[in-house]
């Protein structure tokens, strides 16, 4: 067994006798001399083996890279000139004296520092060689560093950790659910929990009074950089708290958890509306690490001849929308191009442009494909209210509110990335004031959050104005990355069964589906409420990486599959037997 671990050994070592294990990361011939650079999870130690110890010299020398090693040795501090300041263990080296090869290893699929060099799918399928690599290694190790931490957080405010169930009835989060087929109850199927919600709830019903879970959720849905089907969250939730106190306990949480961890003072989160987020930024997950803006200006394009612009302006559900960026006169034609394509992925027909050359010679200082059709009134009104100055570029968006928001919004964060424009490293903000519902392409509605958050007002109001009612839900966005959600939740069970009739879930619905929490409700429920951080955007985040695969240990692919495994994979017809399931084949 081990004394050290290689990345552990320091100049304090000088003289000591020490064993260690691990993989040969690399193996050199100096002429004469055989240098075995030796990795285990906390580094590598460079290890010389001499001629004169004949046998350990000669296996030294068999050796390739990831083959599994034990060594005893000597620290000895490195020859003048041979000191390595990059390297922890870079004052020092062991002198081999024996050599025991535990396991060879064939030639690796990629070596571990040119991961560059082969796709995504490559390390993948060879995840445990891949996980090796001391970032992989790094990141793991924060991973497990935060969720102790927040334990600990939780522990010392009164949270007990209490497991929730995996086969489920299904719980609506809006995605689709993993379905299990159940042996014992033909043709009946299990969902796994997109989340823990209403156990959650149900344990505040019976008096826990605060609970959290690391809780794998699984969700089958469109996936993207930072979704994966399977994933974790940080799930809480408390009884006698309002918004307020939620807010504030959780908010201690991750401000403390980025002191810790990487001595960042997030300071006092802002909160915004949901509405002013929309406005002002297009999302309901600002990055407000950029500065620009969305400004309206439907109300200056209703009248003009321009029916692209015009429509819209008129249109109640409509949205014309400017945001500048300054300095992005100097944007080439074939950029413009680009963020015209870009804008297209979220609906957007065109992109029309002002650039601002020469404001003091009016519009003939202006430089646009559209200035013609705006006329010259119009033109200036809008570079006044945007307070546009000679150098900027100005982008319009005209269409359905949904589509100019979301197109602008993402512009906007892309045209921020591109121009390095970011202000602050790190920019945290609480977005409140959700709307209850949202309405749906085929014109009914569907719960914003979910169907068990309280709403701000009376039943009443909420079923004669359900579309403009507000919910008592709250995000925490970091960056523009929503990092958690939660509610205070529906405790009474009369609100509970309006919100249920509000979103045409038949009482029959209800009861066969929710039948049991509105049955808990009954019973003395408390007023509760809470949140779930999703874990891997948080790790995401604090390690600087671009996607969530990169921080959980077996990701799925974007199809939603195990590389590695290749999982999910076919049964067998005896499996399929026995739970009563004939797959149909599709033509
Ligand atoms: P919500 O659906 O907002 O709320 O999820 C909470 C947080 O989980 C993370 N998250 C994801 N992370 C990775 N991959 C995914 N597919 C994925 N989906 C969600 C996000 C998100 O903010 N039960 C409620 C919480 C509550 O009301 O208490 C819920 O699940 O960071
Ligand atoms: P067109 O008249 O279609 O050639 O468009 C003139 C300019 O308006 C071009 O720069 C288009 O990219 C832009 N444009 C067209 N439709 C829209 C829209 N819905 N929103 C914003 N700009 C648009």
């Amino acid at each position: 067994m081990r004394s050290h671990y290689c990345g552990d050994l320091r100049k304090e070592h000088i003289g000591d006798d020490v064993v260690l294990n691990g993989w040969v990361h690399r193996r050199r011939d100096h002429g004469g001399v055989i240098f075995l650079d030796v990795r285990d999870r906390e580094g590598l130690t460079q290890v010389v083996f001499d001629p004169d110890r004949e046998e350990s010299f000669q296996l030294a020398d068999s050796c390739r890279n990831e083959f599994v090693v034990e060594i005893k040795g000597t620290v000895r501090a490195r020859p003048e000139g041979t000191v390595n300041a990059e390297m922890p263990t870079g004052e020092i080296e062991v002198l081999g004296k024996g050599l025991v090869i535990l396991n060879k290893a064939e030639t690796p699929p990629f070596q571990l520092d040119e991961h560059q060099q082969v796709g995504e799918d490559v390390r993948l399928r060879h995840r445990y060689i891949d996980l090796r690599r001391p970032e992989m290694q790094d990141k793991l190790r924060f991973r497990s560093k935060v969720t102790n931490a927040i334990r600990n957080y939780l522990d010392d405010n009164g949270f007990l950790d209490i497991e929730t169930p995996i086969l489920n009835r299904a719980t609506p989060e809006g995605a689709r659910d993993y379905l299990v087929p159940s042996r014992t109850h033909e043709g009946s199927f299990f969902a796994l929990p997109q989340s823990p919600q209403l156990f959650k709830q149900l344990l505040m019903v019976s008096g826990f009074d605060r609970y959290y879970q690391i809780a794998k959720c699984f969700r089958d849905e469109d996936l993207r950089a930072d979704r994966q089907p399977e994933f974790t969250q940080i799930d809480i939730e408390t009884s006698f708290m309002d918004e307020e106190a939620i807010m504030g306990m959780t908010e201690s949480m991750i401000r403390e958890l980025f002191q810790n961890m990487l001595n960042i003072d997030l300071g006092e989160f802002p909160r915004m509306p949901y509405s002013e987020a929309m406005q002002r930024y297009g999302s309901d997950k600002p990055d407000l690490r950029f500065p620009m803006e969305l400004v309206d200006v439907a109300d200056l394009m209703a009248e003009i001849e321009f029916k692209v612009f015009a429509g819209p302006a008129k249109d109640p559900k409509g949205r014309v929308a400017a945001l500048k960026v300054p300095g992005g006169a100097q944007l080439t034609r074939k950029i413009i191009d680009e963020y015209t394509k870009f804008v297209g992925i979220y609906g957007a027909k065109g992109l029309a442009w002002i650039k601002v050359n020469e404001l003091e010679k009016g519009v003939e200082g202006l430089q646009s494909p559209i200035v013609k059709f705006l006329g010259e009134d119009v033109a200036m009104q809008i570079m006044e209210r945007l307070g546009a100055q000679n150098g900027d570029i100005v982008f319009f968006g005209a269409d359905k509110e949904k589509v100019v928001s979301e197109a602008l919004g993402a512009l906007r964060i892309k045209v921020g990335e591109d121009q390095n424009m970011a202000q602050c490293e790190w920019a945290p903000l609480w977005v409140v004031d959700f709307p209850m519902f949202e309405e749906t392409d085929n014109g009914g509605m569907t719960a914003l959050h979910h169907p068990f958050t309280s709403p701000s007002c009376s039943a009443e109001e909420l079923k004669a104005n359900p579309l403009t009612a507000l919910s008592r839900a709250y995000d925490m966005v970091l960056n523009g990355c929503e990092l958690g959600g939660g509610s205070v939740r529906i405790h009474d069970q009369s609100m509970q069964k309006t919100v249920f009739e509000v979103l045409g879930i038949s009482d029959e619905e209800a009861e066969e589906k929710f039948g049991f929490l509105l049955n808990a409700l009954k019973y003395g429920a408390p007023p509760h409420g809470g949140l779930a951080f999703g874990l891997d955007r948080l790790i995401m985040l604090m390690t600087g990486t671009d996607s969530i695969r990169e921080v959980i240990a077996f990701p799925k692919t974007q199809s939603a599959s195990c590389m590695m495994t290749e999982a999910p994979g076919e049964v067998s017809a005896a499996q399929l037997r026995e739970l009563n399931i004939k797959l149909r084949k599709t033509p």
